[in-house]
């Protein structure tokens, strides 16, 4: 089954770690935002343009700054999940970090960069009011979305913006290039080592269509977007729930997903799934009244190459759920593992070779009783 990417310290994000050398700043930061004000600029007039990220697509280490939205979601000192800062007092999750609304115990951490040590620009607060979506579902994961509301606003810094919001009608084209961070595990079961620097990782965008078909049919609703690497290697994993997956447009930010699922972390053919945050914009407008989080419309041009895609071994595709390595050494270890990954001739994919093997058994014992 797709195990949800909440917990203490999991998940995938394989790619450099962020390094936590600071520019040579002294004392003063500066700041493209008038942070005297005790108003201060609206949320949307600011979202999405970190003046501390000069990340370059392809680009590895980024420096602290580089993701002021980020939020570590923590509960008894320990992370759990990971947010995104939408606007000075409202923090967006996944539903599934969440056993209820209530608000007790949480602890929002926002401007950090290592969960171990000092973290100088780290501002916390506490939480104030808990939203988790009505119509959140616990098997299906659809509506895999929450508003925390902080028990206080937050001053932006450069270590600490709010993120834009990919507007409703925003369109996610197959390959669309993407960022996912968060201080999950680096590996299935691999925590971040020590000092836990936050971790980015680039994925692209996997279309719905073709998603569906690696992660099991109908397991991918309207509602969520795929992205990963199909070769492997480059995914969100456990603990980086509810974080931000990001698209550049124009020089801005745009949060287009939410840390949602996955079948492992990382796995080749195995996109991660992340809610679909376009889906949600008149649900977050209708619990946000002030200082408004900034939705940005985010276009794809061209034809999308997943609009007509259809599985390649037949729409009942399923998925393999022991974590065994795929592609399965070959030759087969002896005695194989328990419980047993080659299942049966109506798994498809994995097991074609039983199916071949359980077919050539058939026709030998033909042969004899011939
Ligand atoms: C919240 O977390 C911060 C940073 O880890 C810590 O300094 C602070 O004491 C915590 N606050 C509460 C109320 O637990
Ligand atoms: C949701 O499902 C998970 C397993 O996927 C389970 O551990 C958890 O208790 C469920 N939560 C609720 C609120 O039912
Ligand atoms: C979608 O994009 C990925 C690269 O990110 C590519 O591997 C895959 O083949 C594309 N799917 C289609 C249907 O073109």
């Amino acid at each position: 089954m797709g195990g949800q990417r909440t917990l203490s310290v999991l998940l995938l994000l394989m790619m450099g770690v962020v390094t936590t050398a600071l520019p040579a700043t002294t004392g003063d930061i500066t700041t493209i935002v008038d942070m005297t004000s005790t108003v201060g600029p609206s949320s949307a007039t600011v979202c999405g343009t970190p003046p501390l990220n000069n990340k370059i697509v392809g680009g590895e280490n980024a420096p602290a700054g580089s993701w002021p939205w980020q939020a570590s979601l923590q509960m008894s000192d320990g992370h759990v999940c990971g947010g995104s800062l939408i606007n000075k007092v409202w923090v967006m999750s996944a539903a599934h970090c969440f056993a209820s609304s209530d608000p007790n115990g949480w602890n929002i951490s926002l401007g950090r960069q290592t969960l171990e040590g000092i973290n100088s620009n780290e501002v916390s607060r506490t939480v104030a009011e808990i939203i988790i979506h009505p119509d959140y579902n616990n098997f299906t994961k659809d509506n895999d979305i929450a508003l925390l509301k902080l028990s206080s606003p937050v001053d932006f810094t450069n270590y600490i913006l709010p993120v834009c919001l990919a507007a409703s009608d925003s369109v996610f084209n197959n390959g669309t290039d993407s960022w996912v961070t968060g201080w999950g595990n680096i590996n299935e079961g691999v925590p971040i080592p020590s000092p836990q620097d936050l971790q980015e990782v680039e994925v692209s965008v996997v279309g719905n269509r073709q998603c569906d078909c690696l992660n099991g049919a109908g397991s991918i609703t309207d509602n969520m977007l795929c992205a990963g690497d199909l070769a492997g290697g480059k995914d969100s994993c456990q603990g980086d729930s509810g974080g931000p997956m990001v698209i550049q447009q124009n020089s801005v930010w745009v949060q287009s997903g939410v840390v949602s699922w996955g079948h492992g972390c990382a796995r080749p053919n195995l996109p991660g799934v992340y809610t679909r945050v376009s889906s949600y914009q008149t649900w977050i407008d209708s619990h946000i009244k002030t200082d408004k989080p900034g939705f940005v419309q985010f276009i794809s041009s061209g034809v999308d190459a997943d609009s007509d895609y259809i599985c390649s071994d037949g729409p009942t595709t399923t998925v393999d759920p022991y974590p065994y390595p795929y592609p399965y050494p070959y030759p087969y270890p002896y005695p194989y593992p328990y419980p047993y990954p080659y299942e049966s001739i109506f798994d498809h994919g994995h097991s074609l070779f039983s199916s071949v093997y359980l077919l050539s058994t058939l026709f030998i014992l033909m042969f004899l009783t011939i």
